[in-house]
């Protein structure tokens, strides 16, 4: 895994974007590769292609990419730095085409054949496939019958959006069809959330800290709880939604990639095999879901963060008896020797009271003997809080003495806050893992034997939703913590949630 500093620019090489009109080439990539310039990370001779099928000249496509990423600086009151501009648009193409016609990777074959001449790229290529899932197989089909990822000249390499899959079937089916054409070290599966630093930094948190890896176990940690809490709707994106839901969209991939992070056996190197060999034993270690473990949710009208917000069922392009879950929470269980008998619960949900994600790790509770006197609600037990986003840090709760006569305890809190100890450079998130593949670092990306595990692993529960209709929804109003079911799968352990809204303490 690189970190960005003291780091060099990857070798020379095109990057062909297909979707170079979608939101996610606007948002996300050309802003990260702008952000890479800014470090110095860009490569030396860069070419940029960009493959879509509206009518649009080169010029138009870079003068539209500049337009919105002026307009995102804007809003931290930045100007365009033209020299970094300037690196990056110097080889910016457009190619119009469409992904499923065997002439758009004729003429792209012809095109690269020429910058590569003119610009000197030494062969190599990164396919980009920003476009909806539907297009994975037939893009990456047609670039290997076009003899596009041959790699014998430079490398050739293809990132292969989320989501993957939409069941194990179809992961399965997904990844076969991709090494027909592609070798596995050619194909980066990517999960953003993987590119937040704060996920990076759980890695070093616990494996370049003498502290913390000899209590990370089940001798010392009664339970995990992670939450990705966003406060928004389904930002007008019904469609989608509808055939996906919260189980499909946050969990076999985010949720369980927080888990593997968090939960991995310490790797022998940070080598990306190293490193995806021990995510990969994890997943087998951890149980397949039973219906029991999980629970599903989708919000009602209600209040968000003072504006009254419409319910799920009363959306865009979701119909009025829509079934589809909007919330999830669960109980993971893993079977190894380090978590066996510490349960992880994972919880994830839309139009909650706060956008907040984290990990926190609640440690076991200490004797009560020395402070029988102490009701025992005082006792809290300590807490190690991962903040992921916002306020991006790490947070250690534990009880301290209330100063007095009286030996009275209250939880209170040791922070510590990215923004206070770093200069962070902007970013999108994208940064790292678009430089990684172009350095051919493979480990913040998901090996074809881990995508399929993390299917498997919610399989049953796909299945026993599909056939069976919740009898509650809509079951939580929006703004509210979620369904109460959730909070009676922890009670059934005599457990309760952290509420999240309390950062680091009382
Ligand atoms: N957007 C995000 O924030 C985000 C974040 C994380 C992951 N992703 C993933 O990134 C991928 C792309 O998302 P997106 O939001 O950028 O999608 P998008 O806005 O729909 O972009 C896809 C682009 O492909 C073009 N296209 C569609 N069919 C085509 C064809 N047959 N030939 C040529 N061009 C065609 C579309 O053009 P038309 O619009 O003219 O049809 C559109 O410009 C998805 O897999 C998504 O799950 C997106």
């Amino acid at each position: 895994m690189s970190t960005l500093s003291h780091k060099n620019p990857p070798p020379p090489c095109a990057i062909v974007i297909f979707g170079a009109n979608g939101d996610l080439t606007k948002r996300l990539i050309v802003p990260a590769l702008y952000n890479l310039a800014r470090t110095g990370l860009l490569p030396s001779r860069l070419a940029l292609v960009g493959v879509g099928h509206n009518d649009k000249t080169s010029e138009q496509w870079r003068d539209g990419l500049r337009e919105f990423l002026e307009q995102m600086l804007s809003k931290t009151e930045q100007a365009i730095d033209e020299s970094l501009w300037k690196a990056l648009s110097q080889n910016m193409i457009f190619l119009k085409g469409d992904f499923e016609k065997p002439e758009t990777y004729k003429t792209l074959d012809g095109l690269l054949g020429k910058i590569d001449k003119d610009v000197g790229l030494g062969g190599n290529v990164l396919f980009y496939l920003a476009t909806a899932d539907r297009f994975f197989a037939p893009i990456a089909g047609k670039l290997g019958e076009a003899g596009l990822v041959k790699d014998d000249k430079g490398f050739r390499r293809v990132i292969v959006e989320k989501p993957f899959g939409h069941d194990l079937q179809s992961a399965r089916d997904l990844n076969a069809y991709l090494l027909n054409y592609l070798k596995e070290d050619q194909i980066y599966r990517i999960d953003h959330f993987l590119g937040k630093e704060t996920v990076q930094n759980i890695m070093a948190l616990r494996f370049a800290n003498g502290l913390f890896e000899p209590i990370w176990n089940r001798d010392r940690i009664d339970h995990v709880q992670i939450t990705v809490a966003e406060s928004i709707g389904i930002e007008g994106r019904g469609n989608f939604y509808e055939k996906t839901g919260a189980l499909r969209d946050m969990v076999p991939n985010h949720l369980f990639q927080l888990v593997a992070m968090t939960a991995m056996e310490p790797p022998v190197s940070f080598d990306a095999e190293d490193i995806r060999a021990k995510k990969a034993e994890l997943f087998k270690a951890m149980h397949t879901l039973a219906m029991t473990d999980v629970v599903r949710g989708q919000y009602d009208t209600g209040t968000v963060q003072g504006e009254p917000v419409a319910a799920y069922r009363r959306e865009p392009n979701v119909s009025p008896d829509s079934n589809i879950e909007t919330y999830v929470a669960m109980r993971l269980k893993i079977d190894n020797w380090r978590w066996a008998g510490v349960p992880f619960y994972l919880r994830t949900g839309k139009r909650l009271n706060i956008r907040s994600s984290e990990i926190a790790i609640r440690f076991k509770q200490a004797p009560h003997a020395l402070f029988r006197d102490t009701p025992v609600e005082e006792l809290d037990a300590d807490w190690l809080i991962l903040r992921i986003q916002p306020d991006e840090g790490i947070r250690l709760r534990f009880n301290a003495k209330r100063p007095g006569p009286a030996m009275t305890l209250e939880s209170v809190s040791m922070r510590f806050n990215y923004k206070d100890y770093f200069h962070q450079a902007p970013a999108v998130g994208y940064e790292t893992l678009i430089y990684d593949c172009l350095i051919g670092d493979a480990t913040l990306f998901q090996r074809a034997d881990q995508v399929e595990a993390a299917w498997a692993l919610v399989e049953p529960v796909l299945k026993g939703w599909h056939d069976t209709h919740p009898r509650h929804f809509p079951n939580y109003a929006a703004g509210s913590e979620g369904p109460s079911a959730a909070n009676d799968l922890l009670a059934k352990d005599g457990r309760s949630w952290r509420d999240i809204r309390i950062l680091g303490g009382k």
